[in-house]
């Protein structure tokens, strides 16, 4: 595994202390330890009972195949967690007869590690280098570290776009693609009809979703009992999103979180903007995706209506 320093252990310290300070947590905050990214897949899992029916993913791995016809594919997973999503892609492509190679990238070693043995396990497919990096600041350098090989290129980056509050991670996007290659990348929705962003607000109230954000506290040594949760719907425009699930933690008592030499002083009454999970129409993702420059393959929905698959094409 190679290690970027944009994902460096002090890195990493720096970049939530920094979030601590100012108020605005970034989603890699989440995923850093090991408890934290075995809590995550814990949601993830829920997330299926929550969402039930047909996933979009499964036809985008087929237009991805489609969109490949007996060329070698070299998958570049970005923000790629335990790697269950790439797999299904990857054998996919094996089933269409393809020569398959995979690039693993992700900020959280663990996750890596989950990832690159799922992949290990698909006979015929050549398991390339994983990378621990910070795809929000990556930028260019990330191209520098993935083999070049012939044949079409396919970037996934699922799940990735709900946390981000920048257009940051599109940059490293962009540095890996050649004409021709394709871009695959997911969205959560904001299903149509009235309360619908209630409940999923209270998804993220409760149950696993909240135990799993309140680790970035209990690491930094603040007790739950310090603090007051809400998940309100919120309005912005930030990377394209229609809403967002918006959770904040407010501090009860002066407190000190503390993240690896960082002690951050916080003070009774301020707010932490903790975890947002941005959401998306068709509209929004198509327009995105025309910010980049690139042209639409199609947009799949699945029968929840929560979860948008875009393929594109540069
Ligand atoms: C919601 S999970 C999605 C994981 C997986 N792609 C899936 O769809 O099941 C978000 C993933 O992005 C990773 N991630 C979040 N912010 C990141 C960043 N700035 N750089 C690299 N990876 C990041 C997390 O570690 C996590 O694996």
């Amino acid at each position: 595994m190679i290690e970027h320093p944009t994902a460096s252990a002090r890195q990493l310290q720096d970049v939530v202390a920094a979030g601590f300070s100012r108020g605005v947590l970034p989603s890699l905050a989440h995923y850093r330890t090991p408890e934290q990214s075995a809590a995550w897949r814990a949601v993830a899992t829920s997330f299926f009972d929550r969402a039930p029916g047909r996933s979009a993913f499964d036809d985008v791995y087929t237009e991805i195949a489609e969109n490949c016809p007996g060329t070698p594919v070299h998958v570049i997973a970005l923000g790629c967690g335990d790697g269950s999503k790439e797999e299904a892609l990857v054998r996919n492509l094996c089933l269409a007869g393809l020569d398959v190679a995979i690039t693993l990238a992700d900020i959280s070693p663990s996750l890596l590690e989950l990832a690159g043995a799922r992949q290990e396990a698909i006979e015929n497919v050549r398991v390339l280098t994983s990378i621990a990096c910070d795809v929000t600041t990556v930028g260019g350098s990330l191209a520098d570290l993935i083999e070049y090989l012939p044949g079409r290129r396919v970037i996934t980056m699922f799940g990735v776009l709900p946390g981000l509050t920048t257009m940051s991670a599109f940059e490293s996007v962009a540095s890996l693609m050649r004409d021709g290659d394709l871009f695959a990348f997911s969205g959560n929705m904001l299903p149509n009809g009235a309360g619908e962003i209630e409940r999923l607000c209270d998804f993220y109230a409760t149950g696993s979703a909240h135990d799993w954000m309140a680790l970035v506290f209990s690491g930094a040594g603040i007790d739950t009992e310090s603090l007051s949760w809400s998940v309100a719907p919120a309005y912005t425009s930030e990377v394209f999103a229609v809403a967002t699930v918006s959770v904040k933690a407010e501090v009860l008592r002066d407190c000190v979180a503390n993240v690896g030499d960082h002690a951050i002083q916080l003070e009774a009454g301020q707010t932490i903007d903790t975890f947002r999970s941005h959401r998306h129409s068709s509209e929004s993702l198509t327009d995105l995706l025309e910010s980049l420059g690139m042209k639409l393959i199609c947009l799949q929905l699945s029968d929840s209506g929560e979860e948008g698959v875009v393929l594109a094409r540069k």
